[in-house]
């Protein structure tokens, strides 16, 4: 199995010639004399750069309609090591006429991303949400091969070139009950999420699959518990599945939880990655970014983090200011939280350092 950050070197590497050079400017100095650097000398100054030295991918929802934005993918390319299509591979974007698939604006994003370097997270092959309408009208066992036939198809058509799939989004209900969520996916027969996993193993089997879900980020929740045991279970009898996506979207009404390592060590402990695929914060507190980052720095097998978008005025929830950068592209101070736990608690220097 090919990891992600296998896939994913070029950022990895560049960190660590430059690491590598900091640390040979660093010797030279020393040799001469001169004052060492108050900083770690391996201190990133991006995020993708600081995730990579961690082993991890630092990542965001992108869309293709702003790849025309300069701004947004000057703050894009500068930062981030992985892209997550915000809506263009979704069932209603790729398949909009049933048999007739459409991947123009996933293909963007997706030559966008890999031609500088940058991995790509699939979202999503299977939800009950976002279904074309010829697709919402389905049930029984037409709609079970329509969406293995979707699942498939998408998986083939971007095979080797998506690290990790959403194969699965949402299939959970809110609330106390533990139960699937009812939807026409679910009424063709609780294995439907297992057969999705297994057609996208046979389309991409270099592909981590996910399954991908919010309001899972509280261990005590009864919903976390059900995704816990369905993992548990396809684990025990050898359903394909590598990884565990928590959303975490945070906000008032669901909040940062303070047992979140807790549920991302308690996946990881089932044998598969955990990614946090969605990340947002109402109102962008640093010291909640700063948590989950240092939540997931502490789990050796949470291997990368998304947010859900670049600026304020790019994400779904624009009216609480939850992302990294301002709307107008400012670094904001859950940026300078996320970049200094990723460095370790260190803050890179903003000038190149003088001998003195
Ligand atoms: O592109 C059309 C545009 O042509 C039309 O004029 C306009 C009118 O409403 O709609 C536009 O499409 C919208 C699309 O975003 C692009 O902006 C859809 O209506 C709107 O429903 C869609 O919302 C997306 C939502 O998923 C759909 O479920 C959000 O952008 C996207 O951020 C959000 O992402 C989800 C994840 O996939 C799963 N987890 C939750 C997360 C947040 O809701």
């Amino acid at each position: 199995m090919i990891d992600s950050c296998q896939r994913n070197n070029r950022p990895r590497s560049t960190a660590r010639r430059r690491a590598a050079l900091a640390l040979a400017a660093v010797g030279l100095l020393a040799a001469a004399g001169a004052v060492v650097l108050p900083v770690a000398a391996s201190a990133g100054t991006t995020l993708g750069a600081s995730a990579a030295e961690r082993g991890r991918y630092f990542g965001a929802a992108v869309a293709a309609n702003k790849l025309s934005d300069s701004a947004y993918t000057t703050i894009l390319n500068r930062e981030f090591n992985s892209v997550t299509p915000e809506n263009e591979m979704k069932i209603d974007a790729t398949e909009p006429q049933q048999g007739q698939f459409t991947f123009t604006n996933a293909d963007r994003i997706v030559s966008h991303a890999r031609s500088r370097g940058m991995s790509v997270r699939g979202h999503t092959l299977a939800w009950h949400s976002q279904q074309p309408g010829w697709m919402q009208n389905m049930s029984g066992s037409a709609l079970r091969q329509a969406m293995l036939n979707h699942v498939t198809q998408v998986a083939t058509h971007f095979r080797g070139q998506v690290v990790a799939w959403d194969v699965v989004n949402e299939a959970f209900a809110d609330g106390g009950s533990g139960a699937r969520r009812d939807s026409n996916l679910q009424r063709t027969g609780n294995d439907w999420i297992e057969a999705a996993f297994r057609a996208a193993r046979a389309a991409d089997p270099g592909a981590k699959l996910c399954y991908n879900d919010y309001n899972t980020d509280d261990w005590t929740h009864a919903k976390t518990q059900a995704v816990y045991n369905m993992v548990r279970d396809f684990k025990q009898r050898g359903v394909p599945i590598d990884c565990v996506g928590l959303q975490s979207h945070f906000n008032s009404g669901s909040p940062y939880p303070g047992n979140y390592r807790t549920t991302l060590s308690s996946f990881a402990a089932l044998g598969v990655d955990v990614q946090i695929t969605e990340l947002d914060i109402q109102n962008a507190p640093a010291d909640t970014y700063r948590n989950v980052v240092n939540d997931c720095l502490a789990v050796a097998r949470c291997t990368g983090i998304t947010v859900w978008g670049i600026r304020d005025s790019d994400s779904w929830r624009a009216d609480q200011n939850p992302l990294l950068f301002t709307s107008s592209g400012a670094k904001k101070p859950a940026y300078d939280a996320v970049l200094a736990a990723l460095n370790g608690g260190t803050t890179p220097p903003t000038t190149p350092p003088t001998t003195g």
